[in-house]
């Protein structure tokens, strides 16, 4: 055969196939997903998820110390609160002295070269399990974004680099954009979740907040599946309102919808390889039927090569002990 074309060339060793890859997964691209419980010396896995944990605040600047030495420097903390913290107003979300706000300053006093996201929703300490106020079955979106606002200022007070509303409420970015800079925080970044998705694939994140809805679902808020270009007008109002990253979630199912965030915005994007899609992976290789560690690294591969800069991701701490004994 006469071919001047030969692509194998460029794959005929490991060597080679190193030196040509277009895209690389680096821990440092990474953040980890945290969950937090009351109580103390508590370390109780999640059902769902096989080796994903909900510590008490002890036991978790103790996994933390661990991450950092393993290259793992960003952490997203959510946290799971018992019922009878729970109210109509999400109070304790607000609250400077509960156990989120604590944890969050004693991450930063521990670790203070450490990046530390922070959820803002009031789905963890709503008695209603929803991300806004809920009224006669409505989720109120400008009053929401009072409580947000406040509860934005409460976390970069105890010291958070990044806040990250999860709430899809319409205008939240420039309130709690305006709400930061009104309290002296400039320098207090926002990760929008820009296309949240109303999704199946939070369900084993919801059993793990004990977060799920006590009524309904979250479609009024939350983007449908079914559509791509919203997700371009989400980004834009993100954009304008001041968010410093644009974030897609889910993410192996939208693809598709990272591409489009990466190629219409100049900022930093992200997208959050959610529980359900961590679960899936630890399911089917618990089974024997898939190679759980292949199947990890092809993953937020494809996240990467979709256009994703940043992966908010439970197998974060798993791929730096990969990383650190393949590379
Ligand atoms: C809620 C929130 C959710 C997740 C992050 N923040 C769930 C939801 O919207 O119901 C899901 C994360 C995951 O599934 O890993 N504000």
């Amino acid at each position: 055969m006469d071919l001047s074309r030969r692509p194998r060339r460029n794959r005929k060793s490991d060597a080679v196939r190193q030196m040509v890859a277009e895209t690389q997964v680096n821990t440092s691209d990474l953040i980890f997903p945290l969950f937090l419980i009351e109580g103390s010396n508590k370390k109780e896995e999640v059902a769902s998820m096989p080796g994903i944990y909900r510590w008490s605040q002890d036991l978790l600047y103790k996994e933390i110390e661990e991450c950092m030495n393993l290259g793992v420097r960003s952490f997203d903390v959510f946290p799971s609160l018992s019922e009878d913290k729970k109210d109509k107003m999400a109070t304790e979300g607000l609250n400077p002295e509960g156990i989120y706000i604590q944890t969050l300053a004693g991450i930063k006093a521990r670790f203070p070269e450490c990046c530390l996201m922070t959820d803002v929703a009031m789905d963890p300490y709503s008695s209603d399990g929803h991300d806004g106020i809920v009224e006669n079955g409505q989720i109120l979106n400008d009053e929401t974004l009072e409580v947000l606002g406040k509860m934005a200022v409460v976390q970069a007070q105890a010291g958070a680099d990044i806040i990250g509303p999860s709430d899809m409420m319409d205008g939240r970015v420039a309130h709690i954009r305006a709400a930061l800079d009104a309290a002296g925080f400039t320098n207090t970044s926002i990760m929008s979740y820009t296309a949240k998705y109303a999704s199946a694939y939070y369900g084993p994140f919801r059993d793990a907040l004990d977060s799920a809805p006590k009524f309904g679902d979250k479609k009024t808020y939350q983007m449908d599946p079914a559509n791509r270009k919203e997700a371009i007008l989400e980004g834009e109002l993100d954009f304008q309102e001041g968010a410093d990253f644009l974030m897609v979630k889910p993410a192996l199912a939208y693809l598709d919808v990272i591409r489009t965030l990466k190629d219409n915005f100049d900022i930093p994007i992200s997208c959050y390889n959610v529980s359900g899609e961590y679960a899936m992976v630890k399911a089917a290789a618990e089974k024997g039927w898939l190679d759980g560690e292949r199947i990890m690294l092809e993953t937020l591969l494809s996240m990467k090569r979709a256009g994703a800069d940043i992966i908010l991701t439970y197998h974060a701490k798993e791929f730096a002990e990969w990383q650190k004994n393949n590379r």
